[in-house]
């Protein structure tokens, strides 16, 4: 009896220490100490032991157990560290990697362009003002002097939604909006989406971006005009930037005059950009006719004004050089990612 635990023991413990994993530990376990196990068989025959004998046998098989029990724990611990060891390696965080950036949204270039714009006339104690894109007749032309036979107003211009309805043309019908309320003086700008039935190209869209600029006061004149859209050309295209008013002719304006800088690519020495002239022309603007005062209702022998209009888009291809007015539409992130 002795010899058989002796050798059931030694058989366990070698089984033990060769287990190798978690799984044949519990194996090993249920086939020696479970209730079909070796050594409880040995208990089991007790009733074969002299009863003299069996306090004796009995002590054998607990001490047998024990060690064995102490052993299975043993290698238990152990094969639990080695595993929690291995795991560790295996979900190290290398640090120095390189992280991978989520794609994050971007500012169209025309809208920074816009907000540039806004915080140069803001800086200027201008309000910015919004309008409706649908429009009647009536702010789009008539209250601009634009008159019925006026070649803006054909069909091959304008988007009309029923005759007197229409896709504004311009920003400019704003500045009779504003006026019209009769709150003076104004000092406002008024960017957004215009309408012209244009084929689509390298410098056409249907749809575009303007922003408009009025201003309303007592006492104001040309040289009010061009000091304000002097400080402007400087600080949106740099300190460097002339100014070149060249007459024109709006309907709404009298005097009008379109408004060139310097080339900011060259500084006027004439390059592709400019079309070696040395000049771009960035803007359309005069002084606020006086039909226009008088329709809007306000005094014209009190009151005086200015108006300017920019089209964002063109200053947009301008300062980021920007060839092609088709690519600010198309949304391809790849050119976007750039801005
Ligand atoms: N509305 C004009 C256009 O679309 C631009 C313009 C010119 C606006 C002169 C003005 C201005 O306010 O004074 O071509």
């Amino acid at each position: 009896m002795k010899e058989k635990l002796e050798a059931i023991k030694a058989e366990a413990l070698s089984k033990i220490e060769n287990a190798g994993s978690l799984d044949s530990l519990n194996d090993i376990k249920v086939a020696v100490l479970g209730k079909k196990g070796e050594l409880t068989a040995v208990l089991k025959s007790m009733k074969d032991v002299a009863p003299e004998d069996r306090p004796k046998v009995g002590q054998m098989v607990n001490e047998a157990r024990a060690v064995i029990e102490a052993k299975m724990e043993e290698e238990r611990t152990k094969l639990q560290r080695q595993l929690r060891t291995e795991k560790m390696k295996r979900e190290t965080i290398d640090v120095t990697l390189p992280g991978r950036r989520p794609m994050r949204g971007h500012r169209h270039p025309n809208q920074i362009a816009l907000e540039d714009l806004e915080r140069v006339f803001i800086g200027m104690g201008y309000e910015v003002v919004d309008g409706p894109e649908v429009e009647y007749d009536r702010y789009n032309f008539e209250l601009l002097n634009i008159p019925a036979d006026h070649p803006a107003k054909d069909e091959q211009d304008t988007f009309y939604i029923t005759k007197d309805i229409l896709l504004r043309t311009q920003t400019s019908p704003v500045q009779a909006r504003v006026m019209e309320k009769g709150k003076l003086p104004i000092r406002m700008i008024s960017p957004g989406r215009v309408f012209r039935a244009d084929e689509v190209d390298a410098t056409h869209s249907p749809s575009f971006h303007q922003l408009e600029g009025l201003v309303i006061d007592k006492g104001i004149t040309f040289a009010d005009l061009k000091g304000t859209l002097e400080q402007f050309a400087k600080e949106f295209f740099g300190k460097k930037t002339k100014v070149k008013f060249r007459p024109h002719h709006f309907p709404f304006t009298e005097p009008s005059a379109e408004v060139d800088i310097t080339c900011f690519k060259c500084g006027g020495k004439g390059c592709r950009m400019c079309k070696g002239s040395g000049w771009i022309e960035i803007l359309g603007c005069g002084m606020v006719h006086p039909n226009v005062l008088d329709m809007c209702g306000i005094d014209k022998n009190e009151y005086q004004g200015f108006a300017f209009g920019i089209g964002l888009e063109r200053v947009t291809l301008l300062k980021y050089e920007i060839d092609d007015m088709r690519l600010l539409y198309e949304n391809d992130t790849r050119f976007l990612n750039q801005f």
